[in-house]
This record gives C-alpha cells, sequence and structure tokens, in this order.
C-alpha cells in the first residue's frame, strides 16, 4: 500500500514537469509479444552426449567451445590477425557462467525461443545475431561478427540446442538476473567506498587489488580470474558497467560459487561493490558513441551513465543512484 502511494507521487511528480524517466510500465508495453508466454520451470541444461556426430553437432560443439574459451578462437592474441574479433581475453563464459547454463548469470536457456525481440538500447526489433554482437562490441570490447560466418552460426547453434523443448516466447525460470531489493536502489546512492571494502574482503583473493585478474600462461589462453578493470576487460558501453545490471549479477553470481539461491553478499553489498569495480577513477575501455545508446529516453535505461535524459537528475545520480524520480515502476508491483 505503502509502495503503491509512492509510486503514485512519483508518477504525478514526473509527469507533473513533464519529464519522462525510464518508465518500467512501457518498456512492458513495448515488449509485448501479443500472446500469453508459456513458463518453464526447473531448465536443465540438455546432456551433452545427446549432440549428434553430425554436421549440426559439429557446430553446437564449436559453439560452446567459443562461448567457454572465446580468447583462444576470437581473442585478440590468436595467431590469424583476420580472426581477432574480440578486443579482450575474456570469455562470454566469463559473465554467462557454465556455458550459459547456470541459472540467473544472464544464462542462455532462453534465448533462442527470445528473439527477434524489442531492444530499448537500439529502440529497434533485434536479432539474436545482433545480440551476440551486442556483447561483441561492448562485453568483449571487440568487433562484430559476420552474422553469416561459421563462428555466429555456431554460437547460435549452441543456444538453440540448449533450448531445446522451450516454447516460442517463454520466460524460462532462471534466465537473465535476479534483482537487489529495489526498494533500497530507489532510496539510496551506491557507496564505492563500503564497495571497496568488500572488494578487499571478498574479491581481491582473485580478482587481484588492481582488478587485473589472473592471466594463464601463453598466447591466447585467457584467463583464470578475469580482469575487471584495466585495458583487458569490458568496456563502458557493457551492462557490467551499468551499476543496477552489474549489482544484479553479483550478487547471484560473485563469489565464485555464489547462487540465487545460496547468495554470499547481501544486496547492499553487492551495490556498493559494484559501484566500486565500475567507478570513474578505473581505467577501462571507452566505448564511442555511448550518447546514441537509448535513443528514445522513455526507456532509457536508468543506470546508463551518458545523458542525454528526459528528467532533471545528474549524471552521477544516473551512475550510482538512488533511482528514485529516474525509475517510474510498473503500477502493478515488480
Ligand atoms: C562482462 C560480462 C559479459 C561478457 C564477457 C559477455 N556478456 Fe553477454 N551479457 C552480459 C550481460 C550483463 C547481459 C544482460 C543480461 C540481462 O540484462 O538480463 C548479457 C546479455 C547477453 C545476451 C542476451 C541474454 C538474454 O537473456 O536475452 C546474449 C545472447 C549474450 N549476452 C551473448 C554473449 C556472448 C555470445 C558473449 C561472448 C561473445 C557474451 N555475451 C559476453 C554480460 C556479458
Ligand atoms: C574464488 C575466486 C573468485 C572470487 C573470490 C570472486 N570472483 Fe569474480 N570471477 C571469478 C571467475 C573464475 C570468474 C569468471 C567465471 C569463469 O571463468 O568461470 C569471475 C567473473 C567475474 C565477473 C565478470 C567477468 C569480468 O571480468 O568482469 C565480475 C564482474 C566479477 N567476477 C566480480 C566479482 C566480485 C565483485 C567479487 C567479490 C564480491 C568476486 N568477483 C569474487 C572468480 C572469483
Amino acid at each position: 500500500m505503502k509502495v503503491d502511494l509512492m509510486l503514485k507521487l512519483a508518477l504525478v511528480a514526473s509527469c507533473a514537469s513533464g519529464l519522462f524517466a525510464f518508465d518500467v510500465g512501457e518498456l512492458a508495453k513495448r515488449s509485448d509479444q501479443g500472446f500469453k508466454p508459456a513458463v518453464v520451470k526447473d531448465w536443465q541444461a540438455p546432456d551433452e552426449k545427446t549432440i549428434p556426430n553430425n554436421l549440426f553437432g559439429d557446430y553446437v560443439r564449436y559453439g560452446k567451445a567459443l562461448v567457454q574459451e572465446t580468447y583462444k578462437y576470437i581473442g585478440p592474441e590468436v595467431a590469424d590477425k583476420k580472426m581477432r574479433y574480440a578486443g579482450n581475453n575474456l570469455a562470454c563464459n566469463s559473465c554467462h557462467l557454465d556455458a550459459g547454463t547456470k541459472k540467473y548469470s544472464a544464462g542462455f536457456m532462453g534465448v533462442f525461443a527470445n528473439f527477434p525481440q524489442y531492444r530499448p538500447r537500439e529502440n529497434a526489433i533485434g536479432t539474436i545475431e545482433e545480440r551476440i554482437n551486442g556483447c561483441m562490441a561492448r562485453s568483449m570490447n571487440g568487433k562484430p561478427l559476420p552474422e553469416n560466418g561459421k563462428e555466429m552460426k555456431a554460437m547460435v547453434a549452441y543456444m538453440y540446442w540448449l533450448a531445446q523443448g522451450v516454447p516460442i516466447g517463454a520466460k524460462v525460470e532462471g534466465s537473465s538476473l535476479t534483482k537487489v531489493d529495489r526498494k533500497m536502489i530507489m532510496s539510496r546512492a551506491a557507496d564505492p567506498i563500503a564497495g571497496e571494502k568488500v572488494y578487499k574482503e571478498m574479491c581481491a583473493s582473485c580478482h587481484g587489488d588492481n582488478g587485473q585478474g589472473v592471466k594463464r600462461e601463453g598466447k591466447a589462453m585467457g584467463y583464470e580470474f578475469p580482469p575487471l578493470w584495466g585495458k583487458d576487460t569490458y568496456n563502458t558501453g557493457a551492462g557490467m558497467f551499468r551499476l543496477i545490471k552489474a549489482a544484479d549479477w553479483i550478487v547471484a553470481n560473485m563469489p565464485l560459487g555464489a547462487t540465487s539461491d545460496a547468495k554470499i553478499l547481501s544486496d547492499a553489498q553487492a551495490y556498493d561493490v559494484a559501484a566500486y569495480i565500475n567507478n570513474y577513477d578505473k581505467e577501462r575501455p571507452i566505448k564511442a558513441n555511448k550518447d546514441k545508446d537509448f535513443p528514445d529516453l522513455k526507456v532509457k535505461a536508468a543506470d546508463s551513465d551518458i545523458g542525454p535524459y528526459d528528467d532533471n537528475k545528474t549524471r552521477l545520480q544516473h551512475k550510482v543512484g538512488p533511482y528514485q524520480g529516474i525509475i517510474i515502476p510498473a503500477k502493478k508491483a515488480e
């Protein structure tokens, strides 16, 4: 009830001033497919032994290898210069854990059945190939894979195989991310100083004091523990650079071993440490033309740290919160 009233006040406030912040309800409307999505519970990854020994199976296996050891095939250190599509030595698997089968790590279980879809970042209908290339350009700080090339076909084949039995448009439980407490993000800014303490205690043992990670010996071998900032990681256009997205991912996945059912960090710790690793005093590759993302400000991600905005909040508030007055929640509680 109290929340409901707060939402109404927020709506009134933003409409009265003619301002539109990120509107959750509007995004839901634009994402509507016109049919009721099936819900898939208890999704289990299919057994790899069932991948057939034929050309199709070869693509599925290559797709999985590309996801798990991206640096080995299309990373910046591979011998064949033409194959250097990724700009860093991460793997898709650095974030899409267990080759995209871990729940609430932005897994791939629901992906094949959910494209094409409305994409607010482009304000357009996007395909699965474009979505993969979104992560290539941002999370992998690289360039797009040719859409008809073997690597793209293989990754799509792997996602298709993973989604076997998932109805078109279905919401698969465990896909996407969990959510840190939305009341907390509305009411307080994330605190990078508190986040530094979390980092030192819970993260630095693997990711290093300077976020540099631990690289394996040899060329194109990737990282044992991937870097969180510095030159060889995701750029400022990546989802992981956005505070809410990063906190939602971190809380169910880090320190390594955490799951949505067995979290290690509190929501507050995840929020603060996400602000710390993405703070402006940390160097990382810059994504050009970020101001062109989210051309329709009504559905611009609240935690996008580059304007223009259609609200009267500062860049810093978009970057670290609080998000009151920036996010217009859906009328029904999320
Ligand atoms: C630095 C972390 C990171 C890396 C590395 C990364 N991604 Fe992503 N990816 C994300 C995040 C964060 C999202 C958004 C998840 C969300 O909003 O639910 C995402 C979303 C996606 C989606 C859409 C998922 C969905 O549920 O709709 C696909 C497909 C995808 N990534 C593919 C890839 C591929 C393929 C690679 C490797 C070439 C890759 N990603 C590398 C972080 C990463
Ligand atoms: C026990 C080692 C370990 C600890 C501790 C740990 N991580 Fe990780 N982290 C990993 C590994 C390993 C991966 C990549 C997953 C893979 O390769 O399977 C990863 C991936 C990541 C990524 C995405 C990839 C990237 O390079 O950006 C982020 C963000 C991250 N960790 C943040 C954190 C934070 C924040 C903490 C502390 C709360 C933390 N990690 C603690 C091992 C660890």
